[in-house]
């Protein structure tokens, strides 16, 4: 009787938020996971909880080199993956009256590059794995323009297109690829937030979906339903119609700095 070996799984992100929800929900799965974010307590605690289950591998995900390590490190102790989820991320939201190109290059670096050397390190690996399936968090933010989102916005739009191409692109050595794109979550990211989050999730919820949509490998996870019955149709109006939808969700701004 041939027993099937627990899954390996890489996922960034895993200290907060959705991305620690969904280590837990991988983890009562029986799987192997290899756990990723800068700060390290919340993952050991995970190692602890699942013994013999969780690799630990922090670090900062902007740093290439770090990225790299990660990599091979991995590949050192489990030699393949089979599944890779890039959650890791982060929002900034801009200030038009003062913009400010660091917040762009912050937010793009953590969004879609350091996704992007995660790819670099991942591939190698998940080319060994069994049935290999890349996943990556968007957002449906991708949907619409909105004010104040240009940087987070323009990091998950290159993300999406990201993966999308890669689909394509990686059909041919059979590695699927999912893109998520969650609506509101409740987590620290969003608790900073000074705006209504219609229809919001708990990240236990998100998680759960994503988990129990993970496996029929679709090419999009998009949640809550309401909201993306909402959001989507948007999508498809013209620019001008867009534009005048945007308008609305434009709030006083904040005071420009030469009025304080
Ligand atoms: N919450 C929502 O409503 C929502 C909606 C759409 C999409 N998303 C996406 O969902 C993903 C998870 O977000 P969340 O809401 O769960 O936020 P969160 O609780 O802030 O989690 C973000 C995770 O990313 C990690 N991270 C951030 N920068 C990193 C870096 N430079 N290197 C390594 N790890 C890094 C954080 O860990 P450390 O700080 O310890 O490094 C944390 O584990 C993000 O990609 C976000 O854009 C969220």
């Amino acid at each position: 009787m041939s027993l099937t070996p627990p899954r390996r799984y890489w996922l960034t992100g895993a200290s907060s938020g959705i991305g620690a929800a969904l280590a837990v929900e991988l983890l009562n799965s029986g799987a192997h996971v290899a756990l990723s974010s800068r700060t390290k307590g919340p993952l050991e605690a995970l190692a602890h909880r699942y013994p013999g289950q969780v690799l630990v591998v922090p670090g900062d995900l902007t740093n290439s080199q770090t990225v790299r390590e990660i990599g091979e490190h991995i590949g050192v102790v489990w030699g393949s993956l089979d599944t890779v989820i890039l959650n890791a991320g982060t929002c900034e939201y801009v200030d038009a009256r003062q913009f400010d190109a660091s917040i762009v290059e912050h937010v793009v670096r953590t969004n879609l590059l350091a996704s992007s050397y995660c790819i670099e390190a991942a591939l190698p690996l998940l080319r060994k794995g069994h049935t290999p399936h890349l996943v990556g968090v968007a957002s449906a933010v991708t949907y619409l323009p909105m004010p104040r989102a240009e940087a987070y916005g323009a990091s998950k739009a290159g993300l999406r297109y990201l993966f999308e191409s890669l689909r394509i692109s990686l059909s041919p050595e059979n590695i699927d690829v999912t893109v998520i794109s969650p609506g509101f979550v409740d987590t620290p990211l969003t608790e900073r937030n000074d705006f209504p989050m219609p229809l919001s999730w708990s990240a236990d919820k998100a998680a759960r979906h994503i988990f129990a949509k993970l496996d029929k490998r679709p090419l999009e996870i998009a949640f809550p339903a309401m909201f993306i019955a909402t959001l989507w149709p948007l999508s498809k109006l013209p620019n001008r119609a867009q534009l005048i939808i945007g308008k609305r969700m434009l709030r006083s701004p904040p005071p420009h700095k030469d009025d304080l």
